[in-house]
């Protein structure tokens, strides 16, 4: 099939992108991993020791960064991934029980010190299903960070602004000290994806 003109404009833009270039030179299997690098450069997220539960890994490029330094990795995606040391892999689909089953299953009983979800729908090009799409995943992540964070724990969840993106600060700040908003120099101007970063979780025990 012969490639469609936007199809091309993507390929010559990955081709060209910096971070993709610098990504090949770093060995990192994402240019998304620059996004958690300079995230976490300036605040300070990962720790050796830690656990984190990375949402919407593959390839990699975030269980990666986390890895290296020195966190164990619980990742999860609906896609499959290479192996990284340091890193359990799960391949399931979030949005469904068996793969929050195995995930629980993988923290037998531990308590992550961060969540990390960089998981993001598949772009119909419809801006309204896939704003919706893509809420409800950070709506899930949400959930999952609520109920299973260590208390005092972090939270860092990609979203796109738009409807229902005020709201779901909102919900955030009923549970974390402080929420801000991170939009890394990797992450393209010309998107609305933003990061949201809660800290501290407050834990909101009965
Ligand atoms: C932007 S990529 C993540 C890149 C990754 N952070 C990295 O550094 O390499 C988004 C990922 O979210 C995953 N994803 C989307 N919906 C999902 C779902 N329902 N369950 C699990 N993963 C999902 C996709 O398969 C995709 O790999």
């Amino acid at each position: 099939m012969k490639p469609s003109r936007t199809s091309k404009a993507w390929m010559r833009e990955h081709v060209n992108d910096p971070y993709v270039k610098l990504a090949k030179q770093h060995g990192y299997r994402s240019r998304a991993a620059f996004k958690l690098d300079e995230i976490n450069t300036r605040d300070h997220l990962i720790r050796a020791g830690m656990l984190v539960v990375d949402l919407g890994a593959t390839p990699g490029g975030w269980s990666q960064i986390s890895a290296k330094l020195g966190a164990k990795v619980i990742a999860l995606d609906l896609l499959e991934m290479d192996t990284i040391a340091g890193v359990t892999f799960i391949q399931g689909d979030f949005t469904g029980a068996a793969a929050l089953e195995l995930l629980k299953q993988a923290l037998a009983g531990r308590l992550p010190d961060l969540v990390i979800s960089d998981m993001a729908p598949n772009m119909s090009g419809v801006a309204s299903a896939d704003q919706a799409r893509s809420m409800y995943l950070c709506e899930l992540a949400h959930e999952f960070a609520r109920e299973h964070l260590k208390p005092g724990g972090d939270f860092l969840v990609k979203t796109f602004q738009g409807e229902g993106f005020q709201d779901y600060v909102a919900a955030l700040r009923m549970d974390f000290d402080q929420v801000q908003t991170r939009k890394p120099k990797a992450s393209r101007d010309r998107s609305s994806e933003v990061y949201l970063l809660g800290r501290h979780f407050r834990a909101n025990l009965p």
